[in-house]
């Protein structure tokens, strides 16, 4: 990132180098979104999922904490979980020589006497590599491999004051239903992430057909354009937010949600303040750094794995108010696949830009050509409130060019207390009580 300039080298979405640097700098260090705490409620229910490309089993454990482990053998590194998810599981049988491990991720047995009869053989020793670092801001679990990383609330910062968005607006906070959706796309995983970090810019002409044909015809999404929309960015997480109150639960297409959110607007408001409460399912979109993105509104949660410079596999759920009705769950459910699911009329118009800015990116002379992030410079605004940094309107690339310098500052520095006191810090400590 060239911040004078606000330049992006495009040879980060397609090289080889850096897209191992990133393993290394950004997905063995930063805390990475894992599970909802609703997809394993009772002890040995587990789901697998990735950190980066290591391969990874999370599981409830009997004291009734989550704990979780590199889905690998220290044999000979088999996949231990060969399933995406699963329920009181006792533990996890390896399917190459029979090694088998508790859910506390111990070895308990070995196939056979061959072990017991080594003398060498120590088996209270080995195990399921655990993560360093596991830990959960309201319901959603997250883990770190750097036993050295700050704590959870200290990586997302003054960004959770943005979260409670979507994971609080009502007592008895939230849950995901109706299982993964898993697809693939070519694309490098930052672009779907800076898309959700403040690029509502690609709505207004990339979805207006789609949001056409869920809203009727006459709907012109650049007219929503909200004067008291604005960005907000702490390192390099970032929301963009309208407060229009359900600009996005609108594009779900069932008018019973969008009644939902007006009768939440009282409660809403005694939790998060009136401005809060005009963001719960307005035009917005999110994206927590590194790579997990969710959209206000339309309750999708997504996390963009990365497989090599080229390619992403997409991993996505429907998020609901644990206290909803089930009915209103439901829409919500059919709502999120409608729009955002690998048949969704929004994801599908999404794919296709990414995998060719992607492509195209490679060509040998064309990615010695830096690209455009300059829209919104000088739009800092000072004056609001607001925990991050915060610039005024939606249609801007400031979250997104934070998002590059934060990835920058993970590339570049090799300690924490750079990395925590670096550009996108939030500027100042708000009294958030007071909006
Ligand atoms: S690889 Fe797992 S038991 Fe050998
Ligand atoms: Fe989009």
């Amino acid at each position: 990132m060239n911040r004078e300039k606000a330049q992006v080298d495009r040879r980060v979405f397609t090289d080889e180098a850096v897209y191992r640097a990133e393993l290394q700098q950004i997905f063995a260090r930063a805390w990475l979104f894992i599970a909802h705490e609703s997809q394993v409620p009772n002890p040995g229910d587990f789901i697998r999922t990735t950190m980066g490309e290591d391969d990874v089993v999370v599981v409830r454990q009997r004291d009734k904490t989550i704990n979780a482990f590199l889905n690998s053998c220290p044999h000979r590194g088999n996949r231990v979980c060969m399933v995406d998810a699963g329920s009181k599981a006792r533990g996890f049988i390896c399917n190459y020589h029979g090694w088998s491990f508790g859910i506390d991720g111990k070895l308990r047995g070995t196939d056979g006497k061959v072990y017991e009869t080594d003398e060498a053989f120590e088996k209270s020793e080995i195990g399921l590599t655990p993560v360093a670092r596991i830990a959960s801001y309201k319901g959603l679990v997250f883990a770190t491999f750097d036993p050295n990383a700050p704590d959870l609330t200290d990586y997302l910062g003054d960004f959770t004051f943005y979260l409670d968005i979507m994971l609080d607006n009502d007592e008895g906070g939230t849950e995901f239903i109706g299982g993964a959706i898993r697809s693939e796309i070519d694309c490098n995983w930052k672009l779907p992430a800076e898309n959700f970090v403040g690029d509502i810019l690609h709505a207004f002409w990339t979805h207006q057909s789609g949001a056409q044909a869920i809203l009727g015809g006459g709907v012109d999404l650049g007219k929503r354009y909200d004067e008291l929309a604005f960005q907000a960015s702490v390192y390099g997480h970032g929301i963009e937010t309208n407060l229009d109150k359900v600009g996005n639960t609108r594009t779900l297409g069932y008018p019973e949600l969008v009644d939902y959110v007006f009768d939440l607007s009282e409660r809403a408001v005694e939790r998060l303040g009136e401005l809060r409460a005009r963001a719960i399912g307005a035009i917005s979109s999110a994206t927590v750094f590194p790579n997990f993105s969710f959209l206000p509104g339309q309750n999708t949660f997504r996390v963009w794995h990365p497989r090599g410079p080229n390619k992403i596999e997409l991993v996505s759920w429907t998020i609901v108010n644990k206290n909803a009705p089930d009915h209103i769950k439901e829409l919500y459910r059919k709502g999120v696949m409608m729009t955002f699911s690998p048949g969704g009329v929004f994801e599908m118009d999404d794919g296709e830009n990414w995998e060719y800015s992607t492509r195209v990116n490679h060509g040998f002379v064309t990615r010695q050509q830096p690209l455009h992030y300059a829209l919104g410079l000088g739009t800092e605004d000072k004056s609001r409130e607001l925990p991050g940094h915060i610039h005024k309107g939606s249609l801007n690339d400031a979250n997104q060019r934070l998002f590059y310098t934060r990835w920058s500052e993970f590339m570049e520095h090799d300690n924490w207390s750079d990395l925590q006191n670096g550009e996108t810090a939030s500027p100042k400590k708000t009294n958030i009580a007071a909006e």
